[in-house]
Formats: C-alpha cells, sequence, structure tokens
C-alpha cells in the first residue's frame, strides 16, 4: 500500500469540500516556503523534450493539466502546476460572483473511485480572480474556464459570458467556455447550437478586443450526457465559428453501472459524476469527434483518466492534451508525474520523438476528416 493511500483513507473519514480546503492550504502554504516549490517543480515537471506538446500557438511542457474545478478561484495554479501538470485550468469562473450550491455539495463513492458534485459555481467572479491573477502572475500555462452567472437569463448569457472574458482573456493560455456544468439549471440547454453560437461569437469578439498582442485560443467544454448526434452539431459548429478545440468531458448526471450500492447513491444525491464510472463515454466521445473533425480541433480528453495506460488510450484516440480531476484524489499528488513518467516509456518503445506523433493513432485515418491545422 502506498503512502498516498494510507493518508487518503484518514482523511476519508472527513467531509469531501473541507478536506479539500485543507489539503490545498496547506498545499499553498508549503509551497510558499523559499525554495520548495522549485525542488518540487524540478522532481516532478515532466522533463522529456518528447512529452512536450505545442498546441493552438501554445507550448505545454506535458499533456497532462489539472482539470476545471479543483482551484476555481485561481488561488494557486502555480503551487499546483508544481505537482508535475503541464498544465492548470482555473475556474469555473462567472462574471458575478456567487456562493453555489448549499453544503454539503461534494461527495466520495470510493468504491467507483467516483466523485458527486453539486458545487454549483461557488467562485469570486470575473473582476476578483482577475486582480488575483494581475497581483501574481502566474509562471505555468494557466487556462481559464468561464461560465453564466446563475441569476443571469439564457437570453443575457452572451454578454454574461463576454464579460467573464474581458477581464480573464489576458491571463489565459486558452479560455474554456463551459456550457456542460450539470448544476447550474439550464446551462446544458446552452450547448444547442443556436444557443452557442452567439455565446462563442461574443467571447471570441471579447478576447480579440481586450487582448491585442497574441490571439486567445478559444475552446468550448462539452457534457458526457449529450446525445450522439448533439456531439456531431457542437463539433460542427466548433469547426464552423473556428474554435481551437472541444473539452470532452465534463461531469455526467447518469448513475448507470455504479458499484456503490443504491442506498449510498441515493444518499448523495443530485450532481456530477467524476472519475472511473466516465471513462468509457468519455472515450468514446473523443473517438467519435476525432473521427469528424481530425485535426482541425485540438481536442482535450478529460473523464476517468487515472494511468499513463488511460493516457494513452486518449492520445491515440485524438486527444491531443489530456486534463483529470478525480484520479488526483484518488490516486495523490503525484499522479501527473506518473502518466507524465508512463507516457515517456511508451513513447521510447515505439521509437516515437514527440507525443504529437501518436495523437489518433489508434484511429483509422481513412476515417478522418479534415487536415492538419
Ligand atoms: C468537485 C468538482 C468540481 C468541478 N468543477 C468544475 C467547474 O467548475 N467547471 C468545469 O468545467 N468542470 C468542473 N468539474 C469537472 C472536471 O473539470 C472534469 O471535467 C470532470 O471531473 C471529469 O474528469 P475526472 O473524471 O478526471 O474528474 C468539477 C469536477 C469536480 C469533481
Amino acid at each position: 500500500m502506498r503512502l498516498y493511500d494510507v493518508g487518503f483513507r484518514f482523511l476519508k473519514l472527513f467531509p469531501a469540500e473541507p478536506i479539500h480546503e485543507v489539503v490545498f492550504g496547506a498545499l499553498r502554504g508549503t509551497m510558499a516556503i523559499p525554495g520548495v516549490r522549485g525542488a518540487v517543480r524540478r522532481a516532478l515537471a515532466p522533463a522529456a523534450p518528447s512529452l512536450e506538446v505545442r498546441a493552438f500557438g501554445v507550448t505545454f511542457p506535458g499533456p497532462v493539466g489539472l482539470a476545471a474545478g479543483f482551484d476555481k478561484n485561481a488561488l494557486g495554479p502555480d503551487a499546483l502546476a508544481a505537482l508535475g501538470f503541464g498544465f492548470v485550468e482555473v475556474g469555473t469562473v462567472t462574471a458575478r460572483a456567487q456562493d453555489g450550491n448549499p453544503k454539503p455539495r461534494l461527495f466520495r463513492l470510493p468504491a467507483d473511485r467516483a466523485l458527486v458534485n453539486r458545487m454549483g459555481f461557488n467562485n469570486h467572479g470575473a473582476e476578483r480572480v482577475s486582480r488575483r491573477l494581475d497581483g501574481s502572475p502566474p509562471a505555468s500555462v494557466v487556462a481559464v474556464n468561464i461560465g453564466k452567472t446563475k441569476v443571469v437569463s439564457e437570453a443575457e448569457a452572451a454578454d454574461d459570458y463576454a464579460q467573464s472574458a474581458r477581464l480573464l482573456g489576458r491571463h489565459a493560455a486558452f479560455v474554456v467556455v463551459n456550457v456542460s456544468s450539470p448544476n447550474t439549471p439550464g446551462l446544458r440547454d446552452l450547448q444547442r447550437a443556436e444557443a452557442l453560437a452567439p455565446i462563442l461569437d461574443a467571447v471570441r469578439t471579447a478576447l480579440d478586443e481586450s487582448v491585442t498582442d497574441r490571439r486567445v485560443p478559444l475552446l468550448v467544454k462539452i457534457a458526457p450526457d449529450l446525445a450522439d448526434e448533439d456531439v456531431d452539431a457542437v463539433a460542427d459548429l466548433a469547426v464552423s465559428r473556428g474554435l481551437d478545440g472541444i473539452v470532452l468531458t465534463n461531469t455526467t448526471i447518469s448513475r448507470a453501472r455504479l458499484a456503490s450500492s443504491p442506498s449510498e447513491i441515493e444518499q448523495v444525491g443530485a450532481g456530477g459524476l467524476s472519475g472511473e464510472p466516465l471513462r468509457e463515454r468519455s472515450l468514446a466521445l473523443l473517438s467519435r469527434v476525432y473521427r469528424r473533425v481530425g485535426k482541425r480541433l485540438v481536442l482535450v480528453s478529460v473523464g476517468g483518466i487515472a494511468t499513463a495506460e488511460d493516457a494513452w488510450q486518449r492520445i491515440t484516440h485524438g486527444a491531443t492534451l489530456l486534463e483529470l480531476y478525480t484520479s488526483f484524489i484518488y490516486e495523490g499528488p503525484l499522479v501527473a508525474y506518473r502518466i507524465h513518467d508512463g507516457l515517456r516509456t511508451r513513447l521510447a518503445e515505439r521509437g516515437l520523438e514527440r507525443l504529437e506523433q501518436a495523437v489518433g493513432l489508434s484511429i483509422q485515418s481513412s476515417h478522418v476528416v479534415g487536415d492538419h491545422p
């Protein structure tokens, strides 16, 4: 049994959200001790040149990033990145600060190596998060995920997203428009092409107007619960609107095929399920979208990635970048380091010099439409 497994048995005795705050606070405190962050970063960084990824004009030291939701307020992206992540996606940030749903709202389902959350976009708001990033600009690659303020109607959604983009775009290596959280009523309806197009256009304009020294890449994050045809529609829209990529997927509202007991699942209640039970659907959507759009979009795969084998599978099925959240909780702080190391070994075994050469290898090229960007 690994040291982290012993620690996790202890942490599991306490409710999930307070433990998240205590552990993240302790991590930031430790990394603030002079010399510590640099030493940890040097030990855990994805150092192999073969792991470096170039996508939409950004250079990532490694493909495995920390998914949105862990550092919603950009409190410590550098402390997290030092643990070996190639990038950190902060957020979801909304234009107005909000408290989120009543607690408890984060739960573990250990038998499934899963989490259920109904956080509801608790965050400090775009202005405050922007000021924080102004005060201590991160040294690592940081993406910003933006969402809709709960009290804002669908008709005003585009303006709301654009306001966040205007405040946060300059801090972001790339921006992710989140229309897929199950915990803001009506949010996922914004995935319909006719609702999504004006949001993406408004965010693109806001980014171009507010950041003039570079083009900020723009991606959309989708839900695993979309019907296949709706996924195709979003993918087509992303191409036609000139998006840079798709993050797939967010958490699921499905509770199918869980090992946890029905009473445990019922006790936890509503929310988005993440972790191992998402793995299959997330991979299936990735393959589907890659077959459809090829390399015209950068695909960022997230959902149930816990091992180097999972990561390799996603890359060979079309992902250029990867993200994880739940396995960081269950596997511990070395998960990104371990996955990068396993990817480095796989590349060396196959004589590949760059990770990009493996992207989509398992998908028959005859099925893939679209050219290299
Ligand atoms: C507690 C928690 C909070 C999350 N908050 C957000 C969020 O604010 N915005 C977002 O786009 N995704 C959020 N997610 C979803 C993750 O970014 C990710 O898409 C999902 O958990 C699947 O990845 P995983 O199986 O590696 O956890 C959250 C996930 C968890 C577990």
